[in-house]
């Protein structure tokens, strides 16, 4: 066993820099949490209060176990977008009577609970961790279900929504409705597709169409009681298993039948933890330098992360620029990739690509620490056989059966991003550190190469080439790429499952291992064809 020794000078004053701007970058942060936290905003929370209903995250704080912990996921969706930053929508991991459960809970504090584009698409990936990770799930209603006006972005691929429900339960993975209020229309299958409905009394209402839209359809005159009421679908129509006498009876239910569920998981249970690391986490504040040009070690990182600091360095010699090794993350057997100098080479492609065979092996998962401008490009390299190479990196990514998670730490740039597992090769989880970018390559870079071809289509038409246009171009170009490579904005756009604090890490990578382990952990039987 290798104890990792921390060389980092964390009195030193370029630490102290990195650490002021990673606490400014978490301030920005954390006021873009409280967007989402503040929901549609005082007007509307007041009225939900006024009406006695719990707001969304106060019914998940009472339905998890007392005083354990929340895993959110994608809490900035819709970040940059015209609609209210976390979508009208909280999703997450919580553990309720000692079950992890996935967790999605409307909030009816934005446009009444409706669902947008953003919305729906969190709610997918919520689904998608549910399945990919064998986690019962809890949906809290109170939707208007569609946002009407967005409807065309929703209403087809928002079927996957009731699908992704019965799916589940024909995988044997429970699925429980408890319903608060408006559950409408398409929102009328969430507790019409799940195996266990609980409604609250003179506050549910689960109809296809509401009394305005039944009158228009047959001429019946109706009211909401009769045709969608609690007490009706509880004794009438039979959608409704319990009848709460309230929403904290309803919190009561739900948490009885998780309880009743006989819920084992099937993987490995982890090792007992001897030691956390040997070094504070503290630290991984002032780690990752503001300017990502600038290189840093991720044993510094690993050492503050990994159980006793403990890492077993596999190929140290070889492939220099991505270290690889072995660990345990809260009892959890791990293989860790993690970049240590940007970019990847022939070698370290090789060295990545036999690192994930063995753990598939071993049925070992594998944690992603990401900070990586992307393959060497060049002649030398070319010739070397890069493509083939990184190509034999990323047939192992995609082809490995043991589950992965992903951290962007810093840069995620390019096909390097796609070897270490980026979001389209499917880790179980993907956070980012505040300090993270990721494009298909840097500003500069990529409004260089803009330029170059501007230029050469200019000079092959014989034109002359404006090169005070081109400056504007590149700034422009520049900012735009800059802005879209930043966390907030791809958390935004649900290409991650959250920015977390550098201090975190740990903690939510033990969570995210643990969520895992409720399914089988088994690596893979076979892979694509290497380019050799
Ligand atoms: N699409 C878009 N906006 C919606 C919406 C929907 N499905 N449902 C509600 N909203 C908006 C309202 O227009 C209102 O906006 P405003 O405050 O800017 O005027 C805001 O959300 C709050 O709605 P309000 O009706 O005041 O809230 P409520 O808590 O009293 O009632 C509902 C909530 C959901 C019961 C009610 O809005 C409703 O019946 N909506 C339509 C439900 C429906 O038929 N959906 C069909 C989906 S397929």
């Amino acid at each position: 066993m290798t104890v990792l020794k921390s060389t980092a000078d964390t009195q030193g004053a370029e630490f102290a820099a990195n650490r002021d701007a990673m606490l400014a970058k978490l301030a920005e942060l954390e006021a873009e949490h409280a967007k989402a936290i503040a929901g549609g905003g005082e007007k509307y929370v007041e009225r939900h209060r006024k009406r006695g209903k719990l707001l969304a995250r106060e019914r998940v704080e009472l339905l998890i176990d007392e005083d354990s912990p929340f895993l959110e996921l994608s809490p900035l969706a819709a970040w940059g977008t015209d609609y209210k930053v976390g979508a009208s929508v909280v999703t997450g991991i919580g553990v309720v009577e000692g079950v992890e459960c996935v967790i999605i809970a409307n909030d009816p504090t934005v446009k009444g609970g409706a669902s947008n584009p953003s919305s729906l698409k969190k709610g997918l990936r919520a689904a998608d961790i549910a399945a990919e990770n064998r986690l019962p799930v809890i949906n809290l209603v109170e939707s208007g279900g569609a946002d009407l006006p967005t409807q065309k972005e929703i209403f087809i691929p928002g079927g996957r929504t009731f699908r992704n429900l019965t799916r589940s339960s024909a995988e044997r993975i429970p699925t429980v409705a408890l319903v608060f209020g408006n559950s409408t229309a398409g929102g009328a299958y969430l507790p019409g597709m799940s195996d266990y409905v609980v409604m609250v009394k003179e506050r549910a209402k689960v109809f296809l169409g509401g009394p305005p839209l039944v009158k228009m359809a047959t001429g019946e005159e109706s009211d909401d009681e009769s045709l969608g009421g609690a007490e009706m679908h509880a004794r009438v129509s039979g959608l409704a298993d319990y009848l709460a006498a309230d929403e904290e009876d309803a919190i009561r239910l739900g948490r009885s039948i998780i309880r009743r569920l006989n819920w084992h998981k099937q993987g490995p249970t982890p090792m007992p933890v001897v030691q956390g690391p040997l070094y504070s986490a503290e630290d991984l504040l002032g780690i990752v330098p503001s300017d990502l040009k600038v290189p840093f070690d991720p044993r510094e990182v690993i050492a503050r992360v990994v159980d006793g600091s403990e890492f077993d360095e596999f190929k140290p010699l070889y492939g220099t620029s991505l270290t690889t090794g072995w660990a345990t993350v809260f009892g959890y057997p791990v293989g860790i990739l993690a970049n240590a100098q940007g970019v990847l080479f022939s070698e370290e492609s090789q060295k990545a690509t036999q690192f994930i065979q063995l753990a598939n092996q071993s049925d070992t998962p594998l944690v992603f620490l990401h900070n990586t401008t992307g393959y060497m490009v060049g002649k030398e390299y070319e010739q070397g056989g890069i493509i083939k190479h990184g190509a034999m990196m990323i047939n192992a990514v995609s082809n490995s059966k043991v589950p992965h998670v992903s951290v962007l730490m810093g840069a995620s740039y390019g096909a390097g991003h796609y070897g270490m597992c980026g979001r389209a090769y499917d880790p179980r989880f993907l956070f980012a550190w505040p300090s993270a970018k990721s494009a298909v390559m840097g500003p500069a870079q990529l409004a260089g190469v803009l330029s170059i071809v501007a230029r050469q289509s200019a000079a092959s038409k014989g034109q002359e080439y404006n090169e005070e246009h081109d400056a504007a171009m590149r700034a422009m170009v520049e900012n735009q790429i800059e802005a879209e490579s930043l966390p907030m904005f791809l958390s935004g756009m649900l290409y991650d499952d959250g920015i977390i604090d550098p201090r975190d890490t740990r903690t939510v990578l033990g969570l995210s291992l643990s969520a895992i382990h409720n399914g089988p952990v088994k690596g893979a039987e076979g892979f694509g064809v290497f380019r050799m």
